[in-house]
């Protein structure tokens, strides 16, 4: 049977899978990414599990896709990665050619993410959407006419970097105050340990320190009632809300998916969200942008996404 490699390269860990044409991830696996110092042992690695599963699902490779974040579409490149431990420019595309001889396509993650939602998820039939993830950092992948948008060098669709407050949080790409620094899994651990302090230490995530402390703890202790994590929640999906109200003005998108650990949390997050979009958006937009769950939240989108890529482009 043919496959194709999907992979989504992210900044603590790598998923990758065998996709076949109608987009099911035939076997899946996982791998660490920060262990990897250099992207040379980085892609030997993930070249010898992937073989593993190609063989044990006795499937023949035709493509190779990948979702990462920082990546540029045009070049093949990784530029500038914030979460990544390989600065600078690395030509993934090139290096990675050592290893395989079929058509490879690299991406932006949640550009990935995006194209397996209109695929094969909630957006199947829209031409117009924004796929926002919420991981470690906060990817978004733009479709407006029907095509994802790239731009002019390729790196179009960083909201994560767009910004909130140019006196805010440091992020890692060397600025302040940009949108994922506040909207992410990271994000919002340091808005409760800024809440924290607000309610002088009334909560039960007060005795877990910044490194232990996850995401899926905040939604617990949100869903168990707890203050600092409700108004963390509150917080979160304030500035969200307000930036995707910000976003709808470039491209009227018909809808936009949130995807990612964070929606977990349900209607602490939505409700905020919603609220606040809505209280911010521009009067011809009012009421007409639906928010949305992504429909491949159990799924990996962008494992999906990239390998449907390589299927839509490469092979025919
Ligand atoms: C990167 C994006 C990426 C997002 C999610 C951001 O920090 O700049 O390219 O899509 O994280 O991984
Ligand atoms: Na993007
Ligand atoms: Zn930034």
């Amino acid at each position: 049977k043919e496959v194709v490699l999907g992979i989504d390269l992210g900044g603590t860990n790598t998923k990758f899978g065998l996709v076949d044409r109608e987009g099911n991830i035939i076997i899946e696996s996982s791998m660490p990414t920060d262990v990897h110092e250099t992207i040379g042992t980085f892609q030997e690695a993930l070249y010898k599990r992937s073989s593993v599963l190609i063989e044990r699902a006795n499937t023949q490779l035709v493509g190779v896709g990948i979702g990462a974040p920082n990546a540029n579409y045009y070049k093949g490149t990784i530029e500038y990665p914030p979460n990544l431990k390989w600065k600078g420019i690395t030509p993934f595309v090139d290096l990675f050619t050592k290893y395989y001889n079929v058509p490879m396509v690299l991406t932006n993650d949640a550009n990935a993410a995006a194209i397996g939602e209109m695929m094969y998820g909630g957006a199947k039939g829209m031409r117009d959407f924004i796929v926002i993830t919420l991981g470690t950092g906060l990817g978004s992948g733009i479709v407006c006419n029907g095509q994802l948008l790239y731009g002019h060098d390729g790196f179009a669709g960083e909201l994560g970097h767009s910004l909130v407050n140019v006196f805010g949080r440091t992020c890692g790409c060397g600025r302040r105050g940009c949108l994922e620094t506040y909207v992410s899994a990271t994000g919002i651990k340091r808005t409760v340990y800024k809440l924290l302090a607000d309610y002088n230490g009334e909560s039960e995530l007060v005795d877990t320190s910044f490194e232990n402390l996850t995401a899926d703890q905040i939604t617990e202790a949100a869903k168990r009632g707890d203050k600092v994590a409700i108004a963390a929640f509150e917080y979160t999906g304030r500035i969200l809300g307000m930036k995707l109200a910000d976003a709808v003005v470039h491209s009227s998108p018909e809808a936009i998916f949130l995807f990612g650990g964070l929606t977990k949390a349900d209607e602490h997050i939505f409700e905020p969200t919603k609220r606040y979009m809505e209280e911010h958006m521009l009067g011809i937009f009012k009421g007409k942008v639906k928010l949305l769950v992504s429909e491949l939240n159990d799924r990996n989108a962008a494992v999906l996404g990239a390998a449907a890529l390589v299927w839509k482009e490469k092979i025919h």
